[in-house]
């Protein structure tokens, strides 16, 4: 059967680059579109071309934007390091991004794989907001769009309680996605934190000899720190979760549709995922939205893009 054929759309980012082996090891990557987000897009584009390099990938990068929509943001250097990548100093990539702009190339490829492409967006949706605002066609052409973002009942992880990192960091791009897009997968902080993966099991991942536990291992050491640090029982693999649904729709074992909406405006709330639970605005559900997945299938797809043999 063919692989699928994916456009991931990424802020890297330590669990950014745990999804991008994934989406490697079990599917045809057509593009990197890279955004700004976990840290600025110099450092999460020289990140994407490392980690492409790394595995031998000849996947493409392309640069997105640089900046949110309308306001600034803090990034998330805290938890990834302060070039995204665990503050390693590696070499940098020899490799260079494309010309093109990651909103043009994605226009661009929806047409080339009409009906086909399968988009992850696992970052900040500024490019993809922008796609959508030069094209609305986009979504007729696109197979399956899944988003990691939002925190559907409030539990968010930013300093505005209720919002989620991706759609705090850019909300205006969020309210653009999520008020235009048909239908979309929603995977989000709260189903991240549910699937969290023990300490021990990722340390004995990263322990296997394979070029990817290794680079895996040195850039995600300050995050595994910074965690334990933060009292977090488990690591947060957010990107690599939603990951394994674009991946493998059946892994997701509850799911519920329904409309969610972006705050944009309050103080206390800007960014949150509002979530018709009862179906009271009347508007059609625009997201399904991921609660559980089969947890031993999920850690199974992690442990096998980081070269642990399976099965
Ligand atoms: O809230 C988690 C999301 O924010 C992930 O995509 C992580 O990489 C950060 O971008
Ligand atoms: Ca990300």
């Amino acid at each position: 059967m063919d692989r699928l054929k994916l456009l991931i759309d990424t802020d890297p980012g330590v669990d950014d680059a745990l999804a991008i082996l994934m989406a490697h090891a079990y599917a045809d990557v057509l593009a990197l579109n890279i955004a700004a987000g976990n840290v600025g897009l110099g450092h999460t584009v020289q990140n994407a071309l490392k980690l492409v390099e790394t595995i031998g990938a000849r996947t493409p990068v392309f640069a997105g934007c640089a900046a949110p929509l309308i306001a600034g943001a803090d990034d998330a250097a805290f938890v990834h390091g302060a070039d995204g990548f665990g503050d390693t100093g590696y070499t940098p990539s020899a490799c260079r991004a494309a010309d093109e702009h990651a909103v043009q190339a994605l226009l661009r490829l929806s047409h080339a794989h009409a009906g086909r492409l399968v988009l992850v967006a696992i970052a900040p949706l500024t490019n993809l907001a922008l796609a959508l605002t030069l094209d609305p066609s986009l979504p007729q052409r696109v197979a399956r769009l899944v988003i990691m973002g939002g925190a559907v009942t409030g539990r968010g992880n930013t300093h505005r309680v209720p919002a989620e990192f991706n759609i705090g960091f850019d909300p205006e791009a969020a309210h653009v996605v999520f008020s235009t897009w048909p239908h979309f997968t929603l995977v989000d902080w709260e189903a991240t934190m549910r699937h969290g993966i023990a300490f021990e099991t990722m340390e004995r991942w990263l322990t296997v000899d394979d070029p990817r536990a290794r680079f895996y291992a040195a850039i995600s050491r300050k995050t595994r720190e910074w965690t334990r640090m933060r009292g977090r029982p488990r690591l947060m693999v957010a990107d690599a979760l939603a990951m394994a649904v674009a991946l493998h729709p059946d892994i997701v074992v509850d799911a519920q549709d329904h409309h969610v909406a972006i705050e944009l405006s309050g103080a206390l709330t800007r960014g949150a995922t509002v979530v018709d639970w009862e179906d009271r605005f009347g508007k059609p559900a625009n997201a399904r939205i991921v609660l559980t997945v089969d947890h031993a299938r999920f850690e199974t797809l992690v442990a096998a893009a980081l070269g642990t043999a399976v099965g």
